[in-house]
């Protein structure tokens, strides 16, 4: 069966891709930045390796591929992400929280992409994709504010769009994913969505993705998202 590594695993979104892809049969490789508080992937069934790691400290993502040399990873998932500070206007942005926030959303999944790359070349499906936001989208946005998340996932988007082309001669295909709005710590009890619907939307759209087609915004429903 095929293999996943997915990062962020320890809530919601996260949670859900390892019980829909073990569920599968998938070999699945959840991490989750520590793995005393991975209580959400105990219930799981399947074949579930849990591991540890920060996907914005570079020793840390290096320790795990040393770690897991030789493994073929068919799928990458880039899940992990943060919200950084809402209610922010023009006279009180915290540059030192952008910094940090860019670290998670940007260098993080490009320095896993970078550091797993081996990994995935010894995959048969050669996948990636980037947990992203339509708070990401230029043409999405009629509302301003939000300007550490929106950036972040612009900058995710710019990033992943460049590997998708970089690799596709390798044949891999790579898409960034708008998950919709949905009921996780982040997306917060208002959220109109559960993580079963919208992880079962991305998977069949992952399912579809091919190098001629890389390089794409999607919606969790399948619907491409103008940048
Ligand atoms: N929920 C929504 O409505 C929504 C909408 C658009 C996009 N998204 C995107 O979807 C993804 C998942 O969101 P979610 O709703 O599941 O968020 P969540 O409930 O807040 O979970 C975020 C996950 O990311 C992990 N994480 C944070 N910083 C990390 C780091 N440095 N290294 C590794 N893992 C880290 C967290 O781990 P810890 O427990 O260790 O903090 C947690 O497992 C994110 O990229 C988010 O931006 C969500």
């Amino acid at each position: 069966m095929p293999s996943v590594l997915i990062t962020g695993c320890s809530r919601g979104i996260g949670v859900e891709f390892v019980r829909q892809y073990a569920a599968e049969g998938w070999t699945v490789y959840a991490t989750v930045r520590d793995a005393e508080r991975a209580e959400a992937l105990v219930s799981v069934r399947g074949e579930v390796v849990v591991l540890e790691l920060d996907v914005a400290d570079p020793a840390s993502v290096a320790i795990l591929a040393e770690r897991m040399r030789g493994v073929p990873i068919d799928l990458l998932i880039n899940n992990a992400g943060v919200y950084g500070p809402r209610n922010l206007r023009v006279g009180n942005v915290p540059y030192p929280v952008w910094q940090d926030v860019l670290a998670v959303n940007v260098l993080g999944p490009m320095r896993v992409i970078e550091t797993f790359i081996e990994h995935l070349r010894l995959g048969a499906q050669k996948k990636i994709v980037a947990l992203t936001s339509k708070m990401g989208s230029m043409a999405d946005n009629t509302s301003g504010g939000t300007y550490i998340y929106r950036s972040s996932k612009a900058a995710l988007n710019a990033t992943i769009k460049s590997v998708a082309l970089d690799l596709r001669p390798e044949g891999f295909s790579a898409a960034v994913l708008h998950p919709g709005w949905v009921r996780t710590e982040m997306g917060g009890p208002s959220a109109l969505i559960e993580p079963r619907e919208s992880v079962t939307g991305m998977r069949r759209v992952i399912d579809g993705l091919t190098p001629q087609t890389t390089g794409r915004f999607y919606n969790y429903d399948g619907k491409e998202i103008p940048w």
